[in-house]
């Protein structure tokens, strides 16, 4: 199995979005021992915004040059999603949606005649589907019956990623984490909570022993 783990905070270790999508890392590889990992911090802005070229060839037939600037890096990138058989993001929400480091990598993932291709009905993912773990962090709260902020986080990852054929995603979250150090611990424990169920329901009990 290869798992494929992209963080997408500023905040290093500190990140709770990186710790809660590290855990769901931890239990794949309880799972799968032999499992290889492919781990990337994209949050420090080390991956550029797309170049003139590389948008040039999206909303036109021309293929391009090949292996220069943003289209070698998007090569690289989308044949890593390829690869992997479980993708786990950590993102925080940032001004109630994706960070930008999060964008710039899907600008390079969401490649025309690559990921996907355009039919009268809109676009049409070319990867085939596999589990997506996406772990959230927000300041304050976007679900339940405290949100005070609408969330056009989920439900943008959602239609992206569905766009290239990556349907099978789910949400684990980490919300509140401005707030006092009791309720980010307990914001903590409903999302081990909420792991334990998902993988108690996939007959999988065993590993999420230990977290904590
Ligand atoms: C630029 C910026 C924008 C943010 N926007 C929001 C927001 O819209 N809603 C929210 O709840 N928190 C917001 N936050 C707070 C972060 O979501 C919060 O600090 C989160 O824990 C960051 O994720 P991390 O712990 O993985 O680093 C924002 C933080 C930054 C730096």
């Amino acid at each position: 199995m290869n798992i494929l783990h992209l963080t997408f905070s500023s905040r290093g270790e500190l990140s709770e979005s990186r710790k809660l999508s590290k855990k769901i890392v931890d239990i794949l590889v309880r799972l799968n021992p032999n499992a290889e990992l492919i781990a990337r911090g994209l949050g420090d802005g080390t991956l550029p915004h797309i170049d003139a070229e590389y948008a040039s060839m999206q909303h036109s037939n021309d293929a391009g040059q090949p292996g220069t600037g943003s289209s070698a890096r998007s090569d690289q990138l989308i044949e890593e999603l390829e690869r992997a058989d479980v993708i786990v993001i950590g993102t925080p929400m940032h001004n109630l949606s994706a960070p930008s480091s999060l964008k710039a990598w899907i600008d390079h993932v969401v490649r025309a005649r690559r990921t996907f291709t355009m039919t009268s009905a809109g676009k049409k993912g070319m990867l085939h589907d596999r589990p997506v773990y996406i772990a959230v962090a927000s300041g304050g709260r976007f679900s339940g019956a405290n949100a005070h902020q609408p969330d056009f986080l989920t439900s943008y990852l959602k239609t992206i990623l569905a766009s290239i054929g990556l349907c099978d995603v789910r949400f684990f979250t980490i919300e509140g984490t401005g707030g006092r150090a009791e309720s980010v611990e307990l914001s903590r424990r409903i999302a081990n909570q909420e792991l334990r169920r998902h993988f108690n329901s996939l007959g999988l009990k065993h590993a999420c022993e230990n977290l904590d």
